[in-house]
């Protein structure tokens, strides 16, 4: 497993991490949740992802029992804030009431004194920016979070963000959270850039298209047993990547892959890799025998010739239009 700093800061991530939504506490039962964690142990990776609302906080509480024993030093744990957790009112949202509330049941479920990296899983329309950017402040001045970051915000919400922090003197955001695969590029043209300017890394979800860039959804064919498109909490995300244009296209690197002695999902994670500023590929798996593959992307080198084919083949199905990276327009 190799290594690389989150953005510009002094923290060292696995560049393949793994990360429990859909799975932990929802499509798989605890004991595979915590084989698919000792594989990822085993195969080197450190860094670990999860959110307040994934599974209804359950796999929190997953992803803290799995990792139970292990040297809280030689792990990253990510989290985040900002989707229901609850009934109330203030249960959601990125208020200074809804952080303070949330890390701490954060931390319980975890079973840890603080998190690595504390994120905002989107932006909030309803809670001036200012506030939300002190509240994280105060966590990392009270040791409960040690660096920020966010999720999904688009490039102008990021800058505002920025500016706000040197201004006040708040510690600033060294992270973002985008979807990103061979098949959804919109960080590219108005995020990277801003990031690569300001120091921030991308810690990129989906690097397999939630299993689409396996290859195993064949077009014009039912979704195979037991995959996430046939589970009833995972499937109602995948379905709009299941277009058959898209499958098709996805046979068409078979070849790429093979040339290289790759498997479909090694491509993928590898891909996402060769950006510099992607810091870590979040990768899912519901058994561990996914984790032991798709960790040997890490340190695999595409040549510009590979790029190239891989942009030819899958060119009319690619997702770049910056506009697609929003969040709520008011508070879910
Ligand atoms: N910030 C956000 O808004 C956000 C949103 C989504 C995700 N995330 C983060 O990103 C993480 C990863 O997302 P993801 O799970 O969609 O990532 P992904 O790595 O693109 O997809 C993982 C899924 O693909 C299938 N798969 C993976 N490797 C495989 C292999 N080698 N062979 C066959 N199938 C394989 C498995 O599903 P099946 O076996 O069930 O088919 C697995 O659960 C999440 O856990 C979360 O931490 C963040």
């Amino acid at each position: 497993m190799e290594f690389r700093h989150l953005g510009r800061s002094g923290l060292m991530v696995s560049e393949i991490s793994y990360g429990n939504w859909i799975t932990h506490g929802s499509q798989v039962e605890e004991d595979a949740a915590h084989a698919c964690v000792r594989a990822a142990l085993d195969e080197g990776i450190t860094t670990f992802d999860t959110a307040d609302v994934y599974a209804g906080t359950r796999a929190e509480e997953v992803l803290g029992r799995a990792l139970k024993g292990v040297r809280r030093e030689s792990l990253e744990i990510f989290t985040k804030v900002y989707w229901p957790t609850g009934p109330g009112r203030n249960d959601r949202g990125l208020s200074r009431k809804h952080i303070m509330e949330s890390v701490n049941g954060s931390l319980r479920r975890l079973g840890t004194d603080y998190v690595d990296l504390y994120q905002a899983h989107r932006f909030d329309v309803e809670t001036p920016l200012e506030e939300t950017l002190r509240a994280f402040d105060d966590l990392v001045r009270q040791g409960k979070v040690l660096y920020v970051g966010v999720s999904e915000w688009s490039a102008d919400q990021i800058a505002r963000a920025l500016k706000i922090a040197d201004e006040m003197g708040f510690d600033r955001i060294v992270s973002n959270q985008p979807q990103y695969s061979m098949l959804w590029r919109v960080i590219e043209a108005e995020v990277v850039p801003l990031s690569e300017r300001e120091g921030l890394g991308q810690i990129v979800w989906s690097p397999i298209a939630q299993g689409v860039l396996t290859g195993k959804y064949l077009p014009g064919q039912p979704p195979p047993a037991g995959s996430r498109a046939t589970d009833e909490a995972g499937s109602g995300f995948i379905d709009r990547m299941l277009r058959d244009d898209v499958l098709r296209r996805v046979q068409e690197l078979r070849p790429v892959a093979a040339d290289h002695g790759l498997t479909m999902a090694q491509l993928a994670v590898a891909w996402v890799l060769q950006n510099p500023n992607v810091s870590s590929a979040i990768v899912g798996a519901s058994r561990p025998e996914q984790i032991r593959d798709n960790v040997k992307a890490s340190g695999v080198k595409l040549d510009g010739d590979t790029m190239r084919r891989i942009d030819e083949i899958l060119d009319p199905v690619v997702e770049r239009d910056p506009g697609k990276t929003v969040s709520p327009t008011s508070r879910p």
